[in-house]
């Protein structure tokens, strides 16, 4: 990683999440955060993280403010654990002040890591006097949430996992841009009680590939559905991406279930949310729509512009969803230079009509 060092300052930078249509799960190299596998995300439109890092001389100890809230514990350490990350690299001994917000209610249940990391990335290098490119910027990224090295990237974009041990050759590439395939949109369906995640991402993952018997066998198999999906948004077939991403989401889902102690992310109205998607297409007799969801509740379903609004009002209408929103491909991370104006609030989804 390179980067010039200049005066230690404060900077703010926003991020997008990511949903992945071919998953991250797993790691080769803990300490290096370096996975098995290859993963392939879009980059949401409309969601934002959004944060200010400040290195200031006069402060004893880092503050750390998320949602308005000073964070403790894992999320307060995960963040200390970053910054010190950043203050060695870039000789930097000051404390720092952290303050984040995201546009969209944390109640939402909605993974915040991808886009937060990706915001604590580029406000705290920046701050540091670190101009890294954006590949760089990935490569850090990663060491707070591994999704969130895609974060920085708008559209669609890879994660390499990369084969040298220092783990150099791993980072995220952005693939197509956010206006490539104009069409395709993400209804994402919000269920009621979606649990809060017990157990971190990356503690669940290493547990898969220690338990799981299927781990093996889908390492094996992702290398071929990641090509085949990249070729599916290369060339806009949403009759082959479809069933694709159904795939792989279920294939991870099967590692997830079998993984000891079984890890359930889904609640019944998921799994409607999932079956209600086949029917859709059994009775279209062709792949209109196409599910995925990472680890937790809400599902994400691909659709095109035109089945949009059917696709949208079955699943609205299943007991236990609690509302849909329309997102689509968008734009990656920024610096944020006119850090006054504030970020565009998503109303709360519990709040919208269905
Ligand atoms: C299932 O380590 O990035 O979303 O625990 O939220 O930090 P956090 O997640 P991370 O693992 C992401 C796992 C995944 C698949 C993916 O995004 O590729």
């Amino acid at each position: 990683m390179r980067g010039a060092l200049s005066e230690p300052r404060a900077a703010t930078y926003e991020a997008p999440p990511n949903i992945a249509l071919v998953k991250y799960w797993g790691m080769r190299d803990r300490e290096l955060a370096v996975p098995y596998n290859s993963s392939l995300s879009v980059t949401l439109d409309r969601f934002r993280s959004r944060t200010r890092v400040r290195f200031d001389p006069d402060l004893a100890d880092d503050e750390v403010e998320i949602n308005g809230v000073p964070a403790v514990g894992g999320p307060r350490d995960a963040v200390v654990r970053f910054l010190d990350r950043v203050r060695s690299h870039a000789s930097v001994t000051d404390r720092a002040s952290v303050v984040s917000d995201n546009n969209f209610p944390t109640a939402s249940g909605l993974a915040s890591s991808a886009s937060g990391f990706a915001a604590l990335a580029g406000a705290a290098s920046r701050a540091a006097g670190w101009r890294l490119s954006a590949r760089d910027l990935s490569r850090l990224a990663r060491f707070g949430s591994g999704s969130a090295s895609r974060s920085i990237f708008g559209g669609f974009v890879e994660w390499r996992a990369g084969r040298r041990r220092d783990g150099s050759d791993c980072y995220a590439r952005p693939l197509y841009p956010a206006d490539h395939w104009p069409g395709l949109v993400d209804v994402v369906v919000f269920v009621e009680g979606a649990p809060v995640k017990e157990v971190r991402s990356a503690d669940a993952m290493q547990s898969s590939v220690a338990t799981s018997p299927l781990y093996a066998r889908r390492l094996a198999e992702v290398p071929r559905r990641l090509a085949a999906i990249r070729t599916a948004i290369r060339t806009r077939d949403s009759a082959r991406l479809f069933p694709l991403i159904m795939e792989e989401c279920d294939d991870f889902r099967a590692v997830c279930e079998t993984t000891r102690p079984s890890l359930d992310y889904l609640t019944p109205t998921s799994r409607a949310t999932l079956g209600e998607v086949r029917a859709l297409n059994r009775e279209a007799g062709t792949p209109v729509a196409g599910y995925t969801h990472d680890a937790g509740a809400h599902v994400h379903v691909f659709t095109l512009d035109r089945h949009a609004r059917r696709v949208r009002s079955r699943l609205a209408r299943l007991p236990g969803v609690r509302s849909t929103l329309v997102v689509r491909p968008g734009p990656g991370g920024h610096p944020v230079l006119r850090a006054s104006q504030p970020v565009r609030r998503i109303p709360d989804p519990r709040r919208r009509g269905r």
